[in-house]
């Protein structure tokens, strides 16, 4: 479904990746496992068209898509969870996940009821201002903002960050639920042990170049990953 080859992408004159390439397959979850400032972000946005790469290309579902634009990516069914939300703390959870609609033809399975199936917190929170959530409740809206834009491939941005273990617990029921429900996943973390319970395969990245890739039995079982991620 995504297939990333050879990226190169700066951020003026820094050249953060270094030929990156990686494939995400229909109905997979696949995570970019990587310390602070390794590359994860820079990777998502290179796909979204956020930070266009200057060198190599970018397929999605067969067809180029390298540097087209954010909102192109998301007529084409890309959803994107940023790392710092950016919910709009002024509007309700309701009126933030209304202004996120975006219904096609062939997707139209998400709108707000369906989210606050999901997340039964929200339909709580439905008239209260964004700005006064939780955490753990924004991370929640900034998922269900995605996907009222009914992607069929979500871009997640360490999820996880700042959650409480209870909360992070059930992130993973989530995200197991979305993949029940045929999204394709490319999830960015440094929570290894959440992450690789998760995913169908992975990607290691340190200094913007991929390190080690495999399937989580090949990853956990790899001495240097074991190392490089702190398995015990
Ligand atoms: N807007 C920017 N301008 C210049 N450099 C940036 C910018 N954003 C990130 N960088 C640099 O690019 C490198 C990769 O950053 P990136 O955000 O992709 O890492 P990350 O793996 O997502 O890290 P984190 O776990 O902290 O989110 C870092 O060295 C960072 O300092
Ligand atoms: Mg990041």
């Amino acid at each position: 479904m995504l297939e990333v080859k050879e990226i190169h992408t700066f951020y003026g004159l820094s050249h953060i990746l270094f030929g990156v390439s990686l494939n995400v397959d229909s109905g997979q979850v696949v995570c970019l496992l990587g310390r602070n400032g390794a590359g994860k972000t820079t990777t998502l946005k290179s796909v979204l068209g956020m930070a266009p790469p200057r060198q190599g290309q970018i397929f999605f579902k067969g067809e180029e898509v390298t540097g087209k634009e954010p909102y192109i990516m998301v007529r084409k069914g890309v959803g994107y969870v940023p790392d710092d939300r950016r919910i709009f703390a002024d509007l309700t959870v309701g009126e933030n996940l209304e202004i996120a609609a975006r219904k096609t033809e062939e997707r139209k399975d998400w709108d707000k009821n369906a989210v606050y199936e999901l997340f039964p917190r929200l339909r709580e929170m439905d008239s209260r201002k964004g700005g006064f959530l939780s955490g753990g409740e924004q991370k929640m809206l900034a998922i269900g903002r995605a996907l009222m834009g009914n992607p069929e491939f979500l871009l997640l941005d360490e999820p996880t960050e700042g959650l409480a273990p209870v909360l992070v617990r059930v992130l993973r029921g989530t995200i197991e639920r979305l993949k029940g429900f045929g999204l394709t996943v490319l999830l960015a973390e440094q929570n290894v042990k959440f992450t690789l319970r998760l995913s169908d395969y992975g990607y290691i990245i340190e200094k913007g170049q991929i390190a080690y890739k495999g399937t989580v039995k090949e990853l956990t079982e790899n001495e240097e990953v074991r190392k490089t991620c702190g398995i015990q």
